[in-house]
């Protein structure tokens, strides 16, 4: 039913990754290069007083991107299987524990275990839908592929939290620490609109690192960076076709427990 999966080397950040980051540049027709290399290059080249040399973006250790993992026929089939499970376990807005606030994303899960958050109860997981009461759907054998091949983890995600931007979405900094194992790694899908992703160390406030993940890239957070702060300061809206209303979701694959 599904793609093969491209074969990439698994790339370790540096030079060499900035390399593949302008090679493998998101082929989204509407990602044009000046958005694309808005985090690469600086800002403004009359501070740096070069038009021309790379700002080296250093990814905290641990943190991998691949840019363009899935191509655009990929991106297109994973989509039909998010609309497929999202028939069966629609999306619901979270809330933050004790203050009941929404959170501005939407959300949904496949797999076994789903993560789910509300006002009564806080940040957790749980093998049913807060609203239908019935299992999440199962995970694909597209996503098991996608973390066999990138994860470098024998056990496989029992969790894969789909959260829905619409323009103004964000989502604030902070660490995923509701899994029983932090051995494995949270492994990161995006499809749609361009987002700007800010990754630091582990401790709050700390130093972080922005730049944008595009449709059909792969991030991953393992070793030292499983317990980076992170989070997604803004979307990009009209930088992608793959949506028809536009907006992003990001897949996020976990094991939860030990
Ligand atoms: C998350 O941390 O749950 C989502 C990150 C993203 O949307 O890229
Ligand atoms: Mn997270």
């Amino acid at each position: 039913m599904h793609q093969p999966l491209p074969k990439r080397s698994f790339v370790r950040h540096g030079f060499l990754a900035i390399y593949k980051r302008l090679q493998n540049r998101c082929k989204d027709s509407k990602c044009r290069n000046s958005r694309v290399f808005g985090a690469i290059f600086p800002a403004n080249p009359a501070l740096s007083g070069s038009t021309d040399v790379p700002a080296m973006i250093e990814l905290p250790q641990g943190v991998h991107h691949w840019p363009g993992y899935l191509d655009h026929q990929q991106q297109k089939v994973l989509l039909s299987l998010i609309r497929e499970a999202v028939k069966q376990a629609p999306l619901f807005t979270p809330r933050m524990p004790r203050t009941g606030k929404p959170m501005s994303v939407r959300m949904t899960n496949l797999g076994s275990h789903g993560w789910v958050t509300d006002r009564e109860s806080g940040y957790r997981y749980q093998t049913t839908h807060p609203q239908t009461g019935t299992s999440w759907p199962p995970m694909p054998e597209m996503l098991l592929n996608i973390w066999n091949e990138l994860s470098n983890c024998s056990r496989p995600p029992q969790a894969c939290l789909v959260n829905f931007y619409e323009a103004e979405a964000k989502m604030g900094m902070h660490q995923d620490r509701d899994e029983e194992d932090f051995d494995a790694p949270v492994l990161s899908l995006s499809l749609g609109d361009d987002c700007l992703f800010r990754v630091g160390g582990t401790q709050r406030g700390g130093k972080t690192v922005g730049f944008r993940l595009c449709s059909g890239d792969a991030m991953m957070l393992t070793g030292p960076a499983r317990l980076a702060f992170h989070g997604v300061g803004r979307i990009y809206p009209d930088t992608s076709d793959l949506l028809k209303q536009g907006g992003r979701i990001n897949l996020t694959l976990r094991r939860v427990t030990a």
